[in-house]
């Protein structure tokens, strides 16, 4: 066993790695294969020593194989020869498209029982009975769960505390878990579950934000920081005073819909004890912490849980906490002594899970006729569940994007008779981009000054509020190549001057920031005699592309093309690599895996000087040199890594290495920014709206897989335009969603999408990290639904505050 510390070349990382050089992998938590799923068969690569998927091309034909619209216009921070950057097809690409990537409920188990979850019918109500007898009476029933026969299950969550299913009376929303029906069968399960009575003491629900403003409350604190987050210059009594005094002001109220994830693949989880252990295998973003969450429910030891998930069908933030269908299915199991698996309905993952809820918004600006802005000011109000503080935080996060001497940002919420609320892709800053973007929108209006001119003018060349200098921001540059890049200056700003047609043309653009974090992570990398190398950690890939990066990463670590790379994820068992979410997981993963990478090589000369059948043994360490998996040394041998384990008989040489943020954050300011622009059309006499271009250009770090990284901000843009148009959640008066499914929660298809174009300039961070790589997960989605609304506005001259814009708001 040796220890290393490694330092990043800025040395601001505190990063360690721990090293060992015995064919002996950590124990897994239940003795079982030591890599569980390396090995086993399920990773990508795995298991048949097939190359699934994972050859890369030479770069010509990775170059061809590209979208044109994929542009990484700056070579990578890595190491000379680097193939960061490149668009490069996921390694998991080929088992997804056959059907052989295992996801949730595609798992099954020996004796496995089916468990269905019964969900409420109002919304608000006291449960006054449940008639199970013709349910327990059913075809293979195996039991029968409900709040007067319950399973014990604690209150947990991760990221703030979940009802636990079954434990009262109480109806708090509709479609709330109340029953648990377990049989033979899926069928049998279902059936039953639909023969159960259930009395009600029905009260009045609570579901319109609006109407519950004057319940309006103030919660401890948003994130860390207080509900209410004011700066001032000096001199100035409140932003209310700066407000008054400025040479122009605008002020408006903005609303947005609630939403749900909506991710295709719906929540499941597949339980099963064995000698007191538990493994579980749900969709998750994080596997450690819903081993946490889970074990804080059954009152189990943490270390007896264990979560796989390798494949996630969508997670955007809807997949981090043990919903009912996890915890029921691991209490019931335990309860049956056999494994039971049980998946949500669709229309269930609408309730049974958590939701995005609704904000109304204010927002007043102060500014000079020159653009300038003195006072800033907006508030956030957001429904939240009966019981919780969870607020969608549209000011909190948005008020650091602009130089603003006075600021105010509050945050309040309602409670409501609604699902459980939770974070998604953007908490915060995707409806309070659309907020403050249109605002600033319409003060560019007011003062007949351009968009993007009126952004620059304000823009923030240190943090606001902290005055910590940013580790990196080109966010003019951002405004300047996408308005060049989308022909911005051939805009005629008034309202309604586009025409083609029956069809009003318009175009806007609005800012997008998004904070770049990292978290504390482990991972390990292997060498193994067969000359490829496993690089594994308990992260997870959503759908976005983490095997193809521990794939790319791992093979510019170690100088060593992708294909021998032996990627793994998903699994508690692993090295502690953390959850994926804040768009951080590349950065933080990343950083762990270079110092993994570091460590291993470490072990692996330590292993050569030392081993008698080595032809390196007796050197100095410090002649050995590690490069593109060669050991050399000066005037001696030269050996592939594979042989040279071979040669000592061993099957892996190993080390695990860990990073996590450390004083760079003291010091700087972290964020990735970005530009968004849109055009739209709309129908001069049945205003149908069709965006018809998007723009993104993007300053997120280096990119390290410009194929994947494109189909994130896509992606988030897709979100923009969908939450812009499309999307919401609709209770009816007793707090039933209208649409709670994947056909009537209307989500953008094909024909929505207009040409959509990412533009990457690619400046390293490497304050951040030694990658230099910030996250492109969410900074998508954010400011895109404002440019959408702006150019909406400018096509028709109609300024649209409520989210979605659908025709009937336009045609009022
Ligand atoms: Mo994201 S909303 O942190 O999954």
């Amino acid at each position: 066993m040796t220890d290393a510390t490694g330092t990043a070349p800025d040395g601001q990382t505190r990063d360690s790695t721990q090293s060992r050089d015995s064919t002996q992998s950590r124990s897994s938590t239940h003795g079982r294969s030591s890599t569980p799923g390396g090995s086993g068969g399920e990773g990508p690569g795995a298991a048949t020593g097939r190359r699934t998927g994972g050859t890369p091309r030479t770069a010509a034909a990775q170059h061809t194989a590209a979208t044109p619209h994929t542009t990484a216009s700056r070579p990578p921070a890595g190491k000379g020869g680097s193939g960061l950057g490149r668009p490069v097809d996921r390694v998991d690409g080929r088992l997804k498209v056959t059907g052989a990537a295992r996801y949730g409920a595609d798992h099954t188990a020996a004796r496995l029982a089916h468990g269905h979850v019964v969900v409420s019918t109002v919304a608000h109500a006291t449960i006054r009975s449940m008639d199970t007898r013709a349910a327990r009476r059913s075809p293979g029933v195996l039991a029968v769960y409900t709040p007067f026969d319950p399973l014990k299950i604690n209150r947990a969550g991760v990221l703030g505390p979940m009802r636990a299913p079954l434990q009262d009376k109480e109806v708090v929303h509709h479609g709330q878990p109340i029953g648990f029906v377990v049989a033979e069968t899926f069928e049998q399960a279902r059936d039953a579950a639909a023969l159960i009575r259930v009395r009600y003491d029905e009260r009045p629900a609570a579901v319109s934000l609006e109407d519950g403003l004057p319940g309006a409350r103030e919660p401890a604190h948003v994130g860390g920081e207080p509900a209410v987050v004011t700066v001032l210059a000096d001199g100035v009594a409140s932003v209310g005073e700066a407000l008054r005094d400025s040479e122009v002001r605008i002020e408006a109220a903005y609303t947005t819909a609630p939403q749900q994830h909506a991710p295709m693949e719906p929540h499941s989880a597949v339980a099963e004890w064995e000698d007191g252990k538990l493994t579980v295998r749900s969709s998750t973003q994080g596997v450690a912490m819903l081993a946490a969450d889970l074990a804080t429910a059954l009152d189990a030891d943490p270390a007896d849980v264990r979560i796989v998930s390798r494949y996630v069908g969508g997670a955007f933030g809807g997949k981090f906490a043990a919903y009912a269908q996890t915890t029921l299915a691991a209490a019931a199991a335990r309860d049956l002594g056999r494994p039971v698996k049980a998946v949500l309905t669709r229309e269930q993952v609408f309730t049974a899970t958590a939701t995005r809820p609704g904000t109304l918004q204010t927002v007043a600006l102060g500014a000079r006729t020159d653009g300038t802005l003195t006072a800033l000011r907006h508030h956030c109000t957001s429904g939240a569940p009966v019981g919780s503080e969870t607020v969608e935080a549209g000011a909190h996060k948005t008020r650091t994007w602009y130089a603003c001497p006075n600021s105010e940002a509050a945050a309040r919420y309602v409670p409501l008779h609604i699902a459980e609320a939770t974070i998604m892709r953007a908490p915060g800053e995707a409806p309070g981009s659309f907020a403050l973007e249109s605002a600033l929108d319409e003060l560019a209006v007011r003062l007949r000054i351009d968009p993007v001119e009126l952004r620059i003018r304000n823009h923030a060349a240190t943090e606001p509020g902290t005055g910590r200098p940013w580790s990196s921001k080109h966010l003019v540059e951002c405004y300047r190549t996408g308005a060049r890049r989308f022909g911005w200056h051939r805009r005629d700003a008034r309202p309604r001057s586009g025409t083609d047609g029956d069809w009003y043309v318009g175009t806007g653009m609005a800012t997008a920031v998004f904070p770049a974090l990292r978290f504390p992570a482990s991972m390990k990398v292997r060498f193994r005699a067969d000359g490829t190398a496993e690089v594994s950690g308990s992260t997870a890939d959503l759908g976005t592309g983490m095997w193809t990066v521990l794939s790319v990463v791992g093979a510019e670590a170690l100088g060593i093309p992708a294909h021998r790379i032996k990627p793994d994820l998903g699994d508690s068992g692993l090295s502690p690599a953390g959850f994926v979410g804040a768009s951080a997981g590349t950065s933080s993963v990343g950083a762990a895996l270079l110092e993994a990478a570091g460590a291993a090589k470490k072990a692996l000369t330590d292993l050569a000087v030392r081993h008698p059948r080595s032809p390196f043994r007796g050197r100095d360490p410090e002649d050995v040199r590690y490069e593109r998996g060669r050991l050399t040394a000066p005037g001696g041998p030269d050996e592939d890594f594979g042989s040279l384990i071979a040669a000592t008989g061993r099957t892996g040489v190993e080390a695990e290495g860990s990073s996590a943020p450390g004083e760079e954050t003291r010091r700087h300011a972290f964020a990735s920014f970005g530009a968004q622009f849109c055009e739209v059309r709309v129908h001069r006499r049945t205003a149908e709206i069709r965006v018809s271009r998007m723009l993104a250009v993007m300053d997120t770090g280096t990119v390290v897989n410009a194929k994947t990284a494109r189909s994130q901000i896509m992606g988030g843009m897709v979100w923009g335009l969908s939450a812009a148009l499309h999307e919401g959640l609709h209770p009816d008066d007793r707090g039933r969603y209208a649409g709670a499914n994947l056909a009537d929660y209307l989500l953008p298809v094909n024909a929505d999408v207009p040409e959509v174009e990412v533009v990457f300039l690619g400046h390293p961070d490497t304050l951040h990290n030694r990658l230099g790589a910030r996250g492109v997960g969410e900074i998508g989605v954010v400011g895109t639904a404002a440019a959408v609304a702006n150019a909406v506005h400018h096509a028709t001259g109609k300024r649209i505050r409520d989210l979605p814009i659908t025709l009937d708001r336009l045609l009022e």
